[in-house]
Protein backbone atom coordinates (compact mmCIF):
# COMPACT_ATOMS: atom_id res chain seq x y z
CA UNK A 1 0.00 0.00 0.00
CA UNK A 2 1.88 3.03 -1.30
CA UNK A 3 1.50 6.73 1.32
CA UNK A 4 -1.35 7.83 -0.79
CA UNK A 5 -3.59 4.83 -0.55
CA UNK A 6 -2.80 5.00 3.52
CA UNK A 7 -3.80 8.15 3.96
CA UNK A 8 -7.78 7.70 1.78
CA UNK A 9 -10.30 5.36 3.48
CA UNK A 10 -10.13 1.96 2.38
CA UNK A 11 -13.10 1.01 0.01
CA UNK A 12 -14.85 -1.71 0.87
CA UNK A 13 -13.80 -4.64 -1.65
CA UNK A 14 -10.55 -3.30 0.04
CA UNK A 15 -11.94 -4.18 3.43
CA UNK A 16 -13.12 -7.12 2.12
CA UNK A 17 -10.12 -8.17 0.62
CA UNK A 18 -8.30 -7.04 3.67
CA UNK A 19 -10.47 -9.39 5.76
CA UNK A 20 -10.21 -12.98 3.45
CA UNK A 21 -6.86 -12.63 3.56
CA UNK A 22 -6.67 -12.14 7.29
CA UNK A 23 -9.02 -14.90 7.55
CA UNK A 24 -7.04 -17.37 5.33
CA UNK A 25 -3.95 -16.39 7.35
CA UNK A 26 -5.08 -17.41 10.72
CA UNK A 27 -6.40 -20.73 9.41
CA UNK A 28 -3.31 -20.99 7.82
CA UNK A 29 -1.79 -21.27 11.14
CA UNK A 30 -3.70 -23.65 12.89
CA UNK A 31 -5.36 -26.83 11.65
CA UNK A 32 -8.69 -27.23 11.64
CA UNK A 33 -10.24 -30.30 12.71
CA UNK A 34 -13.27 -32.39 10.90
CA UNK A 35 -15.36 -34.98 13.79
CA UNK A 36 -15.63 -38.69 13.07
CA UNK A 37 -19.39 -37.66 12.35
CA UNK A 38 -18.26 -35.40 9.25
CA UNK A 39 -16.44 -38.22 7.73
CA UNK A 40 -19.45 -40.70 8.23
CA UNK A 41 -21.63 -38.26 6.39
CA UNK A 42 -19.28 -38.96 3.21
CA UNK A 43 -19.76 -43.00 4.11
CA UNK A 44 -16.09 -43.38 5.07
CA UNK A 45 -15.22 -44.18 8.72
CA UNK A 46 -11.72 -42.37 9.06
CA UNK A 47 -10.35 -39.77 11.36
CA UNK A 48 -6.85 -39.14 11.03
CA UNK A 49 -5.07 -38.91 14.18
CA UNK A 50 -3.42 -35.61 16.17
CA UNK A 51 0.09 -37.08 15.47
CA UNK A 52 -0.45 -37.86 11.87
CA UNK A 53 -2.23 -34.53 11.20
CA UNK A 54 0.66 -32.59 13.05
CA UNK A 55 3.10 -34.31 10.90
CA UNK A 56 1.29 -33.28 7.95
CA UNK A 57 1.32 -29.80 9.18
CA UNK A 58 4.75 -28.96 10.94
CA UNK A 59 4.77 -25.48 12.67
CA UNK A 60 0.80 -25.46 13.17
CA UNK A 61 -1.23 -25.90 16.25
CA UNK A 62 -4.49 -27.06 16.45
CA UNK A 63 -7.69 -25.00 16.08
CA UNK A 64 -9.06 -24.62 19.25
CA UNK A 65 -11.79 -21.67 18.80
CA UNK A 66 -13.54 -19.50 16.27
CA UNK A 67 -13.01 -21.23 12.89
CA UNK A 68 -12.13 -18.24 10.59
CA UNK A 69 -13.76 -19.72 7.41
CA UNK A 70 -17.26 -19.20 9.21
CA UNK A 71 -18.69 -15.94 10.22
CA UNK A 72 -17.56 -14.82 13.33
CA UNK A 73 -20.37 -14.63 16.06
CA UNK A 74 -20.72 -12.69 18.95
CA UNK A 75 -19.57 -13.29 22.14
CA UNK A 76 -22.69 -13.59 24.21
CA UNK A 77 -24.61 -14.95 20.98
CA UNK A 78 -28.68 -15.09 21.28
CA UNK A 79 -31.10 -17.39 19.67
CA UNK A 80 -31.19 -14.66 16.46
CA UNK A 81 -27.33 -14.76 16.07
CA UNK A 82 -27.76 -18.48 15.21
CA UNK A 83 -30.36 -17.75 13.22
CA UNK A 84 -28.05 -15.57 11.25
CA UNK A 85 -24.31 -16.76 11.19
CA UNK A 86 -25.06 -20.43 11.51
CA UNK A 87 -28.49 -21.85 10.34
CA UNK A 88 -28.64 -22.92 6.63
CA UNK A 89 -30.44 -20.86 4.44
CA UNK A 90 -33.17 -22.82 2.82
CA UNK A 91 -34.37 -24.79 5.98
CA UNK A 92 -34.68 -21.03 7.97
CA UNK A 93 -37.22 -20.45 4.82
CA UNK A 94 -39.17 -23.66 5.75
CA UNK A 95 -39.20 -22.46 9.53
CA UNK A 96 -40.63 -19.02 8.99
CA UNK A 97 -43.26 -20.05 6.53
CA UNK A 98 -44.18 -22.83 8.77
CA UNK A 99 -44.23 -20.28 11.40
CA UNK A 100 -45.93 -17.68 9.34
CA UNK A 101 -48.75 -20.13 8.05
CA UNK A 102 -49.77 -20.33 11.89
CA UNK A 103 -49.73 -17.39 12.87
CA UNK A 104 -52.00 -16.45 9.99
CA UNK A 105 -54.33 -19.73 11.19
CA UNK A 106 -54.92 -17.49 14.41
CA UNK A 107 -52.39 -19.82 16.75
CA UNK A 108 -50.90 -19.32 19.74
CA UNK A 109 -47.55 -17.89 21.05
CA UNK A 110 -46.09 -21.74 22.00
CA UNK A 111 -47.63 -23.05 18.84
CA UNK A 112 -46.34 -20.73 16.39
CA UNK A 113 -42.75 -20.83 18.42
CA UNK A 114 -42.84 -24.73 17.78
CA UNK A 115 -43.64 -24.12 14.54
CA UNK A 116 -40.27 -21.38 14.03
CA UNK A 117 -38.07 -23.87 16.15
CA UNK A 118 -39.31 -27.47 15.10
CA UNK A 119 -36.49 -28.20 12.64
CA UNK A 120 -33.67 -26.07 14.10
CA UNK A 121 -32.28 -29.64 14.58
CA UNK A 122 -32.20 -29.72 11.03
CA UNK A 123 -31.37 -25.99 10.14
CA UNK A 124 -28.19 -25.74 12.60
CA UNK A 125 -27.28 -29.51 13.49
CA UNK A 126 -28.44 -32.44 11.75
CA UNK A 127 -31.21 -34.23 9.58
CA UNK A 128 -31.36 -37.69 11.53
CA UNK A 129 -33.29 -37.31 14.28
CA UNK A 130 -33.23 -34.14 13.81
CA UNK A 131 -37.03 -33.54 16.08
CA UNK A 132 -35.06 -34.97 19.01
CA UNK A 133 -31.62 -33.15 18.43
CA UNK A 134 -33.52 -29.74 18.34
CA UNK A 135 -35.59 -30.44 21.12
CA UNK A 136 -33.01 -30.89 23.55
CA UNK A 137 -31.06 -27.70 22.12
CA UNK A 138 -34.07 -25.42 23.08
CA UNK A 139 -35.47 -27.40 26.01
CA UNK A 140 -33.53 -25.07 28.98
CA UNK A 141 -35.05 -22.56 27.18
CA UNK A 142 -38.80 -22.87 26.08
CA UNK A 143 -41.95 -23.81 27.70
CA UNK A 144 -41.71 -27.85 27.74
CA UNK A 145 -44.85 -27.54 25.70
CA UNK A 146 -42.53 -26.50 22.97
CA UNK A 147 -40.00 -28.78 23.38
CA UNK A 148 -41.96 -31.60 23.30
CA UNK A 149 -43.88 -30.93 20.50
CA UNK A 150 -40.63 -30.45 18.53
CA UNK A 151 -39.20 -33.59 20.07
CA UNK A 152 -42.91 -35.11 18.67
CA UNK A 153 -43.03 -34.25 15.78
CA UNK A 154 -40.31 -36.32 14.53
CA UNK A 155 -43.04 -39.42 14.90
CA UNK A 156 -46.06 -37.27 13.95
CA UNK A 157 -45.76 -36.79 10.43
CA UNK A 158 -45.31 -40.32 9.23
CA UNK A 159 -49.04 -41.09 10.53
CA UNK A 160 -51.99 -39.26 9.61
CA UNK A 161 -54.59 -37.31 11.72
CA UNK A 162 -57.44 -36.56 8.63
CA UNK A 163 -59.72 -35.00 11.73
CA UNK A 164 -56.54 -32.22 12.91
CA UNK A 165 -56.53 -32.09 9.00
CA UNK A 166 -53.02 -33.96 8.60
CA UNK A 167 -52.58 -36.55 5.84
CA UNK A 168 -49.69 -38.15 5.14
CA UNK A 169 -47.23 -36.05 3.22
CA UNK A 170 -47.27 -36.19 -0.89
CA UNK A 171 -43.68 -35.41 -0.65
CA UNK A 172 -42.75 -38.10 1.54
CA UNK A 173 -44.19 -40.68 -1.30
CA UNK A 174 -41.69 -38.75 -3.31
CA UNK A 175 -38.95 -38.57 -0.92
CA UNK A 176 -39.29 -42.27 0.78
CA UNK A 177 -40.90 -44.43 -1.95
CA UNK A 178 -44.58 -46.37 -1.47
CA UNK A 179 -43.37 -49.12 0.97
CA UNK A 180 -41.34 -47.05 3.36
CA UNK A 181 -41.95 -47.59 6.88
CA UNK A 182 -40.98 -45.83 9.85
CA UNK A 183 -38.59 -47.91 12.60
CA UNK A 184 -40.53 -49.39 15.11
CA UNK A 185 -38.88 -46.86 17.71
CA UNK A 186 -40.71 -44.46 16.07
CA UNK A 187 -44.00 -45.85 16.00
CA UNK A 188 -44.12 -46.55 19.63
CA UNK A 189 -43.03 -42.82 19.96
CA UNK A 190 -46.10 -42.18 17.81
CA UNK A 191 -48.20 -44.16 20.29
CA UNK A 192 -47.05 -42.80 22.91
CA UNK A 193 -47.38 -39.21 21.87
CA UNK A 194 -51.58 -39.79 20.91
CA UNK A 195 -51.90 -40.20 24.56
CA UNK A 196 -49.76 -36.75 25.93
CA UNK A 197 -51.38 -34.00 26.83
CA UNK A 198 -49.58 -31.64 24.40
CA UNK A 199 -50.00 -33.93 21.48
CA UNK A 200 -52.03 -31.35 19.47
CA UNK A 201 -49.24 -28.99 19.63
CA UNK A 202 -47.01 -31.74 18.08
CA UNK A 203 -50.04 -32.58 15.28
CA UNK A 204 -49.95 -28.56 14.74
CA UNK A 205 -46.14 -28.13 13.95
CA UNK A 206 -46.84 -31.22 11.41
CA UNK A 207 -50.44 -29.50 10.08
CA UNK A 208 -48.55 -26.24 9.52
CA UNK A 209 -45.15 -28.06 8.03
CA UNK A 210 -44.63 -26.34 4.72
CA UNK A 211 -43.59 -29.76 2.67
CA UNK A 212 -43.62 -28.32 -0.64
CA UNK A 213 -43.00 -24.72 0.01
CA UNK A 214 -41.88 -22.06 -2.15
CA UNK A 215 -38.21 -20.68 -2.45
CA UNK A 216 -39.20 -17.23 -3.19
CA UNK A 217 -41.83 -16.59 -0.96
CA UNK A 218 -39.20 -14.66 1.44
CA UNK A 219 -40.66 -14.33 5.44
CA UNK A 220 -37.90 -12.54 7.77
CA UNK A 221 -37.65 -13.28 11.03
CA UNK A 222 -38.06 -9.30 12.09
CA UNK A 223 -41.79 -10.61 12.18
CA UNK A 224 -40.95 -13.08 14.84
CA UNK A 225 -38.46 -10.96 16.93
CA UNK A 226 -41.21 -9.71 19.75
CA UNK A 227 -42.61 -13.29 20.10
CA UNK A 228 -39.19 -14.99 20.50
CA UNK A 229 -38.50 -11.98 23.01
CA UNK A 230 -41.28 -13.27 24.99
CA UNK A 231 -41.32 -17.05 25.13
CA UNK A 232 -37.38 -17.86 24.23
CA UNK A 233 -35.07 -17.43 27.74
CA UNK A 234 -32.02 -15.89 26.57
CA UNK A 235 -29.67 -16.02 28.27
CA UNK A 236 -27.27 -13.38 30.14
CA UNK A 237 -23.77 -15.02 29.24
CA UNK A 238 -25.16 -15.68 25.78
CA UNK A 239 -25.64 -19.03 24.34
CA UNK A 240 -23.43 -21.70 25.05
CA UNK A 241 -22.04 -20.59 28.15
CA UNK A 242 -24.95 -20.35 30.69
CA UNK A 243 -24.26 -23.64 31.86
CA UNK A 244 -27.70 -25.53 30.83
CA UNK A 245 -27.61 -29.26 29.62
CA UNK A 246 -27.53 -27.93 26.14
CA UNK A 247 -25.14 -25.51 26.70
CA UNK A 248 -22.23 -27.84 24.44
CA UNK A 249 -24.60 -28.00 21.44
CA UNK A 250 -24.90 -24.13 21.08
CA UNK A 251 -20.64 -23.98 21.42
CA UNK A 252 -20.22 -27.13 18.97
CA UNK A 253 -22.20 -25.10 16.53
CA UNK A 254 -20.36 -21.71 17.00
CA UNK A 255 -16.67 -23.58 17.51
CA UNK A 256 -17.08 -27.04 15.31
CA UNK A 257 -13.96 -28.12 13.97
CA UNK A 258 -12.22 -27.68 17.60
CA UNK A 259 -9.85 -30.30 17.94
CA UNK A 260 -11.40 -31.36 21.18
FE1 LIG B 1 -39.21 -31.93 10.79
FE1 LIG C 1 -40.53 -29.14 8.74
Amino acid sequence: MGPQAASRPRTLSERADELEERMLKELDEKIATKSLLFTLADGTREMEGGAALMAKNPGKYFLMGHDPRLPKMPDKPTLLDFFKYRFAGMPINHLLQSAKLALKAGHGEKVVLACLLHDIGVAGFIRADHGYWGAQLIEPYVDEEVSWAVRAHQALRFFPDEAAGYKYPDAYLKYFGPDYEPEPYIVEEYKRARKHKYYMTARLICVNDIYSFDPNAVVSLDEFVDLIGRNFRQPKEGLGFDNTPSSHMWRTLMWPTRFL
